[in-house]
């Protein structure tokens, strides 16, 4: 089993389709061992996103985050982090797959509902950034 964090971004949050991501996700076979609904600060979107922080969408990105809730999710699952990426689509929804949570929900290549970690060391940065350990069952 591994273990990969996700995002329902403001976007999704804000057109009431934090339910429907949800039921994709447990559709899809995740499990969910965390999830809370918070709204970020500038400066914890800044901190989450620190290897963006040269990129020329960075502030965009840390004003988008910060504008009003989010979802945060732990899922588990067998190869979650991968499978995870796959069900979200590409970063850009005008390169996404049919059938992935991008391709029919993202509004643009910024505000594109979904986020997940890329790789097992992004994972293990992004869980405890938003969870303590008595947080996941
Ligand atoms: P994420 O980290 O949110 O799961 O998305 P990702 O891996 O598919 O894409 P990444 O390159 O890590 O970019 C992080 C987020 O920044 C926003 N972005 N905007 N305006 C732009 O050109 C641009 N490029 C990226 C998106 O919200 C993207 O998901
Ligand atoms: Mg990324």
């Amino acid at each position: 089993m591994e273990r990969t964090f996700a995002i329902i971004k403001p976007d999704a949050v804000e057109r009431n389709l934090a339910g429907t991501i949800l039921g994709k996700i447990e559709a899809a076979g995740f499990r969910i061992v965390g999830m809370k609904k918070l709204q970020l600060s500038r400066a914890q979107a800044e901190g989450f996103y620190y290897v963006h922080k040269e990129r020329p969408f960075f502030n965009d990105l840390c004003a988008f985050m910060s504008r009003s809730p989010v979802v945060v999710l732990c899922l588990e699952k067998d190869n979650a982090i991968a499978d995870w990426r796959k069900l979200m689509g590409a970063t850009n929804p005008e390169n996404a797959e049919p059938g992935t949570l991008r391709k029919e929900f993202a509004k643009n290549i910024e505000e594109n509902s979904v986020h997940g970690s890329d790789a097992p060391e992004t994972a293990a940065f992004e869980i405890p950034y938003f969870f303590s350990g008595l947080e996941l069952n």
